[in-house]
């Protein structure tokens, strides 16, 4: 089965593919729980997980969504133990292999968030190529948040514009919402429209916090690794009953 193959299509037509999430952004939550539940080490739900992340941003692909946006590892999850650390990296590592092989015929771009400083020469190595291949490809683009935290974010974007600032390059009152949005590790990616965190937490966790001002959230018991195209759907149809104001009125 190819990077971005999937079986499953929306047979039941229930979603309804004009009023579709321009941008779904997912926290892949509960690995570790799906692995316990079955005595394996949490790592098992790792790798279940990055095949579930698969599925899904093909599945994503081929319905029309236009960004996807995982959460893969936050600024916090150094605090693990080792050998969970190192087996999320060999998972992203075998992942951006198999990207460089099969990106530009799948036509799909990828795109990592994060401060991407902290993270192995060897990774980062693989992040230019799989940059350098994006930039030639239009079209689905999967956002992996890799050393992200949104504080980080906003602070690193914020750290940015003082110093243009101190450098007579910039005056404080040019500042507006959509500058400030240029200097964030998601510059150029529209917000998402719909925020998706499975396994019963109902939590944000540091993930896309400034860009997340308007999403619509969608909170579901699945474990990850159980979570599937039928899950997703489920999670569209919800979105498209909702009535989004942004903060005006009908
Ligand atoms: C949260 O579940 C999950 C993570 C911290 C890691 C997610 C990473 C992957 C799925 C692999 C990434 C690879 C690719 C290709 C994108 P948890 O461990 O916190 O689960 P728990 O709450 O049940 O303990």
């Amino acid at each position: 089965m190819g990077l971005f193959d999937s079986q499953y299509s929306n047979k039941a037509g229930q979603v309804d593919q004009n009023r579709l999430p321009r941008h779904i952004a997912i926290i892949m939550d509960g690995n570790g729980r799906w692995a316990k539940q079955r005595g394996l080490p949490r790592t098992a739900g790792h790798k279940v997980g990055a095949e579930v992340f698969r599925k899904i941003a093909t599945y994503c692909k081929n319905l029309g969504v236009e960004y996807l946006t995982v959460y893969a590892f936050s600024t916090e999850n150094w605090k693990r133990p080792e050998t969970e650390v190192s087996v999320i990296m060999g998972l992203l590592k075998q992942y951006m292999l198999e990207a460089i092989d099969s990106m530009e015929r799948d036509q799909i771009r990828l795109r990592f968030l994060g401060d991407l400083s902290a993270i192995s020469p060897e990774l980062q190595e693989l992040v230019e190529r799989t940059n350098a291949i994006s930039s030639r490809i239009e079209g689905f683009q999967a956002n992996v948040c890799l050393n992200y935290g949104g504080r980080d974010e906003i602070l690193q974007a914020a750290r940015t514009f003082a110093a243009e600032c101190a450098a007579g390059e910039a005056a404080p009152e040019e500042l507006t919402a959509d500058r400030f949005g240029g200097y964030l590790y998601s510059a150029g990616i529209p917000d998402p429209d719909l925020v998706i965190r499975p396994s019963g937490e109902l939590r944000l966790s540091n993930f896309l916090l400034w860009q997340c001002a308007y999403a619509e959230f969608y909170f579901c018991d699945t474990l990850w690794p159980d979570f599937d195209e039928r899950a997703l759907d489920a999670a569209i149809i919800d979105y498209q009953r909702r009535d989004r104001r942004f903060g005006g009125i009908k």
